[in-house]
């Protein structure tokens, strides 16, 4: 059976510019991936930052092209010539990245924002444009008195839920999420991925999730591919069996997760020497004043 997308191979370096330190070299920032979603389904790209998740988000998003390799969208190329610019396979992808406000034009009302992706794609009359961002705004459970505000009007969960009814604005098959939800506090955290959850169920949305957060991760994927320095180290099909990740880049995020119970925090036995060595010179700044002369 034919995937929703597939990609196959993607590769993307950039050109680091000269410095003082090193000569200008060439970096392959995404090395060689290759990954399938199904249609309403979730998959998680899960790594720690800089490990190349973004790039591969904006590539599978069109912002940016890669330097070979084939991604299919029900199996239309998307890389081929004719196809980067459709607007009619393109309007299949809604977007929404970690930091609202920065995504957001601070001089648009929330009505401006929801209706953006309307006004690109479709031709409506003004009362219809009105009605059916009323619409997306009941979806996301925000009411309608918030159209006239403007983005520093309204808490950071809100502009959230307009960021979501602006993504789902065109009905897309497809929306890719980077650290979406990671700038926001656990509460309003879990309300967003709950919301997610329900209009995944009620549009058959697939999501690509990308996120260094495991929690949130595993609350939503349905199959997880870990991400380390530009290539994909190991998938994981049973989300509720996160412990079993066995690379050591996903151990590391995954032994760093504070748990519920402060019993169940890592003891002094079990770091290895150069861990221990580091966390006491951590502690001699924090406690003597060289941490003032350093920071002055
Ligand atoms: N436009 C760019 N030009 C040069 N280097 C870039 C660019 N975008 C990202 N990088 C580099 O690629 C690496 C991966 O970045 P990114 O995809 O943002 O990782 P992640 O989202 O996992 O934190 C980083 O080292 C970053 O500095
Ligand atoms: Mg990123």
């Amino acid at each position: 059976m034919m995937s929703m997308l597939e990609f196959k191979n993607i590769s993307k370096s950039y050109c680091m510019k000269e410095t003082i330190m090193a000569p200008s070299k060439s970096v392959k920032v995404v090395n060689n991936i290759s990954l399938k979603l199904e249609r309403g389904k979730c998959l998680g790209i899960f790594g720690r930052s800089g490990s190349g998740k973004s790039t591969l988000g904006r590539i599978i998003a069109g912002i940016e092209q890669p330097d070979c390799g084939e991604l299919l969208f029900n199996g239309i190329n998307m890389l081929a010539k004719t196809n980067r610019n459709n607007k009619g396979i393109r309007r299949n992808i809604g977007l929404m990245f970690q930091d609202c406000y920065s995504s957001v034009n601070p001089r648009f009302t929330t009505k401006d924002i929801v209706a953006e992706p309307l006004l690109n794609y479709e031709k409506c009359s003004s009362a219809e444009l009105t009605k059916r961002v009323e619409k997306l705004l009941e979806v996301v459970n925000l009411s309608s008195d918030i159209m006239g505000k403007y983005p520093h009007e309204i808490s950071g969960g809100q502009l959230q839920r307009v960021c979501i009814a602006r993504a789902i604005a065109l009905k897309p098959q497809l929306i890719i999420l980077d650290e979406a939800v990671s700038s926001l506090d656990v509460l309003v955290q879990m309300q967003i991925m709950d919301l997610l959850i329900q209009l995944q169920k009620e549009f058959g949305l697939s999501y690509l999730f990308i996120s260094h957060d495991l929690q949130t991760i595993g609350k939503l994927a349905h199959e997880i591919a870990v991400m380390d320095q530009g290539q994909i180290v190991e998938t994981l099909q049973d989300v509720h069996a996160l412990h079993r990740l066995s690379h050591p880049a996903s151990r590391l995020l995954f032994d760093s997760v504070l748990p519920m119970h402060p019993g169940g925090r890592k003891k002094f036995g079990c770091f290895n020497r150069l861990e221990l060595s580091l966390i006491m010179i951590v502690n001699y700044f924090i406690f003597s004043n060289h941490l003032v002369v350093l920071i002055t």
